[in-house]
């Protein structure tokens, strides 16, 4: 397993990848049995922990496109630019049905809404390759060398958790469970998913780890599925407290539940672990996601099987769907990477997909103080234009966390273009661009803006690192957008990884308000709408509060009062609901 962060140089090229991926395989092949590894990664938007590649919106955004086909062109994108690197394997997709925004992942998921995630799965078909008619239910598939094997995660109820706690615990029937959280898994599933990460979370007090219910009776035996169960990173650590003490008791519990592959824990906690992304040993990152405390997994799995605690035939279970996951992929046939895929990575192609994609997520919330007088689209040949805000020019936010580093973030992080960038590119010659992220009270007042675009939002973070009590705009935003649009026609663009609140005195200042959540590279992709060459098309895939203390906001109650409901959005022209 690759840690986000984890690379084989700093920006290291697709080729060094390549190389460092083929040399761990070239040791596998030449081992006892020759039996080659799969090398796994999160690319969860695009390739992104390489350097230069193409990275597309993150889930929530892709969920407001509601465009499955779009979805299943942007797998199939990343699965190329992930083969490029020589790396068989991405967990992703996530999954998640996030029905409480203060989850520091609700950007990973495609929505709040059970059927949006289920028709955003096309992505696993995208990844893998479409199964052919009658494909055996439930068993792994991977069309060929150009697909890699995917990972549905995080099963089961991630996104359920009580008041949205990373790694929580839901708490609900197993009705609900089955019919808002699991009901994903059975569309991944029927597209041959070839493997399927358990969650950290607990279902009922019960860790996912340790549901031999849950990953053996139901997801293996019930819904039929023959790939293979892997472990999140570092797990087994969280099933004992202290974390990491009594691992043989770890061990013992989730093997037996029916996790068949083991993220096996480095055993250092995440900053040592971090030190250790950044420790550049002989010349190669220590691939922290190679386990150090390995020897500890296998002398102790070793022990409870010769102790008869873990039986045979769950061995022989495990290694069956690991092998048919490796057969299916054809890495056996292929065990090395395929060089001429070299140039896929950030190519013009993707980077066009994924700015279309980028269009097509783009929510407008308001437009025009007076309905009938729309602010947008914009003049790109106006006199003078403003850009300003914490976001107007800033890759690493606009990509959100899993971007280069495991947390992502600020500045120039990769390749792409930023709101400035495409704003400049976007407007006629005879207008002047002026850019300030903080404006003062003086250059608002000395200065004739035709209009202003502000940009602002969240910085990037991860998993725990994203969980809130309270959703504010972060940075001031508020005061910027409030301080400009005081003596400026102001369009407002929320760059986040979920919905934030809004106060009423903000949204009555601005002309217009778009949420474009987290676009990622292709800045272009919001100056194509802004300007008109596009329309908007986005719809909110979840409930957009109106405060933390409403949540969890449900549409299907009579109490749902939020300040835009899921499935809003507005167009230049119409109305779209
Ligand atoms: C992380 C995440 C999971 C990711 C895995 C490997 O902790 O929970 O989504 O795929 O570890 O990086």
């Amino acid at each position: 397993m690759n840690v986000g962060g984890s690379s084989p140089a700093e920006n290291a090229s697709p080729a060094q990848w390549a190389d460092m991926v083929d040399n761990l395989q070239r040791a596998a092949l030449e081992s006892r049995l020759g039996i080659p590894i799969i090398y796994g990664i999160d690319a969860v938007h695009g390739n992104n922990n390489v350097y230069g590649a193409t990275i597309f919106p993150h889930n929530v955004g892709l969920g407001a496109t509601r465009d499955a086909d779009l979805v299943k062109r942007i797998g199939a994108a990343t699965a190329l630019e992930v083969r490029a690197c020589g790396i068989h394997y991405a967990f992703a997709p996530c999954v998640a049905v996030c029905k409480d925004p203060r989850w520091g992942r609700c950007y990973e998921s495609f929505g709040e809404d059970t059927e949006i995630v289920r028709n955003m799965t096309s992505i696993v078909s995208g990844l893998q390759g479409e199964p052919p008619e009658g494909h055996p239910k439930g068993y792994p598939f991977l069309a060929g060398r150009d697909n890699v094997i995917a990972c549905a995660k995080h099963f089961v109820g991630d996104g359920g958790t009580h008041k949205g706690l990373n790694e929580g615990n839901a708490i609900m029937s197993y009705e609900d469970l089955e019919r808002i959280h699991m009901a994903p898994y059975f569309d991944c599933i029927s597209q041959g998913v070839c493997t399927i990460m358990a969650s950290y979370s607990s279902w009922n007090g019960v860790p996912l780890h340790s549901s031999h219910f849950l990953l053996t009776e139901v997801l293996k035996e019930k819904l039929g599925f023959k790939g293979f169960i892997i472990s999140d990173s570092e797990a087994l650590d969280r099933l004992s407290n202290p974390y990491g003490s009594n691992y043989r008791q770890s061990i013992l519990t989730a093997i037996n539940a029916g996790v068949d592959m083991v993220g096996t824990s480095s055993g250092f906690d995440f900053l040592n672990m971090l030190f250790l992304n950044n420790l550049n040993i002989l010349g190669v990152y220590l691939q922290v996601m190679v386990p150090i405390r390995y020897p500890l997994f296998l002398d102790g799995l070793t022990d409870l099987v010769e102790r008869g605690k873990v039986s045979m035939a769950r061995i022989d279970d495990a290694v069956e769907r690991i092998l048919r996951v490796k057969f299916a992929a054809g890495l056996f046939e292929n065990p090395l990477s395929d060089r001429s895929l070299l140039q896929t990575s950030g190519c013009e192609l993707h980077r066009k997909l994924a700015r279309e994609a980028v269009r097509k997520s783009l929510v407008l919330l308001k437009n025009g103080k007076d309905p009938k007088q729309p602010f947008l689209p914009l003049n790109r040949s106006a006199k003078k234009i403003l850009i300003a805000g914490t976001h107007s020019d800033d890759i690493g936010y606009q990509c959100g966390g899993w971007t280069m580093t495991w947390d992502g973030k600020s500045g120039k992080i990769t390749i792409g273009t930023t709101i400035l960038d495409a704003v400049r590119e976007a407007v006629g010659g005879d207008t002047e661009v002026i850019y300030d992220p903080e404006p003062s009270a003086e250059t608002l007042a000395s200065q004739d803006f035709s209009f202003a675009i502000v940009a602002v939002g969240e910085a990037p973070y991860a998993e725990f690192s994203g969980d809130r009590k309270e959703l504010p705009i972060p940075f001031n935003g508020a005061e910027i957008i409030s301080s400009v649009a005081d003596k400026v026609p102001t369009l407002a663009i929320l760059i986040s990884g979920r919905p934030l609140c809004i106060e009423p005195r903000i949204f009555d200042k601005v002309d217009a308000l778009v949420a474009a959540w987290l676009p990622g590279t292709e800045g272009a992709g919001i100056t194509d709408v802004i300007f008109g060459d596009y329309e908007f098309q986005g719809k909110l895939p979840v409930s957009w509060l109106k405060s933390v203390e409403q949540l969890p906001l449900n549409a299907t109650e009579n109490s749902y009062d939020p300040l835009f409901p899921i499935g809003f959005g507005l167009s230049s022209k119409r109305e779209l609901l």
